[in-house]
């Protein structure tokens, strides 16, 4: 086997060109997305999508998410009725993700043997490029070990996955920092959301002209694929155990050998162990840390980690605090 040490390419247009010719070859590339980064096979091959889920220890029942660069690659995919061109123009290219009943072309190993597909159109600059230049729909979970907190940048790939995958692609830090809000919409008139993310169900809804029916999060499927991250409590977990405060108020800094983070920079005096998302706690500023901060405490050595979840229940606060309460989960 020859070694798989990981390396960090630019998005020149020679490197650009070299690694879509490694995704038509059926390689893994890690690939920068707007919202996290993602472990980018071609969708259309069950064998490079295969190797996917090696490199995560991902179980095979999970299934993945299709990125394309046009609508019109969609159709090839999955079924598009009038809901999704209106979310298609409202939100795409971004950080929406519709579950869509799937056509042949994609694969079993795409779905987990569903009958539907998960599709969205990312609109991160250096990703478009190399979705232009394969020509194909790329398969991408994101390129984090199964279980483990999301990457938000190449070096975070490259310290999880690097004696995994050969390939990285660099597009700087995730800016909208937590994962697409997944939408069920195989029955247009009946949307669910199954994951929250940036754009809320309240803005999905207003799109639709329905209401979006929230699923909750803790129900586990007996059978058939996984439907959705949600059904696996523990997920975006740090190895150091994680205890969430409804506010700042609950969080009494005693200890120097745990952490406190907080949503804003807390006034007066703090000690070294004390933590903040965002300066002024903007929650734009909390999602687009809030994994990277995750991960370096986890590397520091407390014993805990106490942190203080998102004022709010929709919108970002809603993902912030979804990938929060699974950082915790035990
Ligand atoms: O922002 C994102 O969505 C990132 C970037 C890389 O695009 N991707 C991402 O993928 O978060 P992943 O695999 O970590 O999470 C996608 C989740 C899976 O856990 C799976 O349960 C759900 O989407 N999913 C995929 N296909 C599905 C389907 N057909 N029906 C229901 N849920 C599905
Ligand atoms: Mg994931």
């Amino acid at each position: 086997m020859p070694s798989l040490a990981a390396k960090i390419f630019h998005p020149t247009a020679r490197n650009l060109r070299m690694l879509a010719s490694r995704l038509r070859a059926g390689e893994l590339v890690a690939v920068p997305t707007e919202t996290v980064y993602g472990l980018a096979a071609n969708a259309l091959s069950s064998a490079a999508c295969a190797r996917i889920f090696r490199a995560k220890g991902r179980p095979v029942s999970d299934p993945l998410i299709v990125h394309v660069e046009r609508l019109a690659q969609i159709e090839e995919l999955a079924v598009v009725t009038p809901a999704v061109r209106k979310l298609a123009d409202a939100f795409w290219p971004g950080p929406l993700t519709l579950v869509l009943p799937k056509r042949a072309i994609v694969p079993d190993i795409v779905t987990a043997g569903g009958s539907s597909v998960a599709i969205r159109m990312p609109s991160h600059p250096v990703f478009r490029r190399l979705l232009r230049l394969t020509g194909l729909p790329l398969a991408a979970p994101s390129a984090n070990p199964f279980g483990y907190v999301s990457p938000t940048s190449a070096e975070h790939v490259r310290d999880n996955l690097g004696s995994r995958i050969r390939f990285i692609l660099e597009g700087g830090p995730a800016y909208i920092g937590v994962e697409s809000t997944i939408v069920d919409l195989r029955e247009p008139r009946r949307p669910v959301l199954l994951r929250p993310g940036s754009i809320s169900a309240a803005e999905i809804g207003r799109v639709l002209g329905c209401p979006v029916r929230v699923r909750s999060s803790t129900k586990r499927a007996t059978k058939g694929p996984q439907i959705a991250p949600g059904l696996l409590a523990r997920h975006y977990s740090p190895a150091t155990p994680v205890i969430l405060h409804d506010s700042a108020a609950d969080m009494s800094v005693s200890r120097n050998d745990e952490a406190y983070v907080f949503v804003r920079k807390p006034a007066g005096k703090r000690s070294l162990n004390c933590h903040w998302f965002d300066r002024r706690g903007n929650l734009a500023g909390v999602a687009r840390t809030l994994f990277a901060t995750l991960r370096r405490l986890d590397r520091a050595g407390y014993r805990r980690l106490h942190i203080e979840k998102a004022p709010g229940v929709d919108g970002l606060a809603a993902a912030i605090n979804d990938r929060l309460r699974r950082a915790a989960a035990r």
